[in-house]
């Protein structure tokens, strides 16, 4: 699916992010599996990540980033009126997380759900809210990318446990007089499906007792296959993106790529020909947070001043279906509905 944006201009005009106090270090990891830190960081760029707690769920993380995308907004929860969750760590199968959060929040009259399109679900559910508010479905949006990996990793396996981390981030999404997202392209291809997937838990695979002792409830991925896909589709989307919306690589001013590796992220750095100093890389500090990556990384380009009004920023996130997602977005300073 490709597409420009030629309903209502419609933009980011609130982040926030939040992760879980307890900093895990490869050489933390190492004392538990057979791994060491310089390992680690020469495959991946990952030094820590943030682990939950035992009672922290995926609303505890979600909560703390969506207030404060709607205090960057100027907004409450009662402004809201559509609400998407984008995660695969939802706090249980049902009711939706997004329910959940909208009450909380006070969100009483918001469209509330769960969207599931594994480290890309954020880029979808920008993409679907970005098209409600374009359409005047909806006024104002709240959506929020994250998840609870730790919680479905096996952690006596050392191929997958040292790769992700725990966190959320939130944007509010509003109609603005000009400016904000110009197109979006997104992709699945579920043939790649068992590359990178969780079989128990579901209608296929019910949680048994012989389903949970083989490991069926864990993260399941074929590390070499992944990272084939992830840094052929980081160049793929983007550059269709770019093309679609008649923009150039060379005006990309910011460009926030699926925190996965940074091997992954160097990759399709040098291949679309983005400078280094425009790239936005934090997974060294929080690993592979899923759906949480990419709002995560687009608060830290704000904290750090690369967001500022007429910026063109690209984003592009890849993950389990296989998926991939792509957003183009000419940055604002606020809603001005
Ligand atoms: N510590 C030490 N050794 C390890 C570890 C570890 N944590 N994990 C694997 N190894 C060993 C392997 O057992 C293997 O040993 P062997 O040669 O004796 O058999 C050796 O290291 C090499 O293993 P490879 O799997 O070939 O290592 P590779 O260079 O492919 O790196 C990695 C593995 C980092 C997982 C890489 O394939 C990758 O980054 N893939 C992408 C995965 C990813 O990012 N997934 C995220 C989810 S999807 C997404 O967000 C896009």
């Amino acid at each position: 699916m490709i597409g420009t944006a030629n309903g209502l201009a419609v933009s980011i005009t609130g982040l926030g992010a939040y992760v879980p106090e307890r900093v895990v270090t490869n050489d933390d990891l190492s004392t538990m599996m057979d791994t060491s830190d310089e390992w680690i960081v020469e495959r991946t760029g990952i030094r820590e990540r943030r682990i939950a707690g035992p009672e922290e769920a995926l609303s505890d993380l979600a909560l703390p980033a969506a207030r404060q995308a709607l205090e960057d907004a100027g907004l409450k929860g009662s402004d809201i009126d559509l609400l998407i969750v984008a995660t695969v760590t939802p706090d249980m199968a049902f009711p939706a997380t997004a329910a959940i959060i909208a009450d909380e929040l006070g969100a009483h009259d918001a469209g509330a759900y769960d969207l599931s399109a594994g480290c890309t679900g954020f880029m979808y559910a920008v993409a679907q809210a970005y098209a409600m508010l374009a359409g005047g479905l909806a006024q104002r949006a709240l959506v929020v990318g994250g998840d609870v990996l730790s919680k479905i990793m096996d952690w006596t396996d050392r191929r997958t446990a040292v790769l992700f981390g725990d966190g959320a981030g939130a944007v509010v999404m509003e109609r603005v007089g000009e400016g904000g997202f110009l197109g979006f392209e997104l992709g699945a291809d579920g043939s790649g499906g068992p590359q990178l997937y969780l079989p128990g838990g579901g209608s296929r695979t019910p949680a048994t007792v012989e389903s949970i002792a083989d490991g069926q409830h864990f993260v399941q991925m074929n590390g070499r296959e992944v990272f084939k896909f992830a840094t052929r589709v980081l160049v793929s989307s983007a550059e269709a993106v770019l093309a679609e919306c008649g923009r150039t690589v060379d005006e990309v001013d910011v460009y926030v790529p699926h925190q996965a590796n940074v091997r992954i992220i160097d990759y399709a750095t040098h291949k679309l020909g983005i400078p280094d100093d425009r790239v936005v890389i934090d997974v060294d500090r929080y690993g592979n947070t899923s759906s949480g990556s990419i709002p995560i990384a687009l608060a830290d380009a704000k904290a750090d001043g690369r967001l500022t009004a007429g910026r063109l920023v690209l984003m592009t996130g890849m993950g389990a279906g296989l998926t991939w997602g792509s957003g183009l977005i000419e940055w604002t300073d606020g809603g001005t509905t």
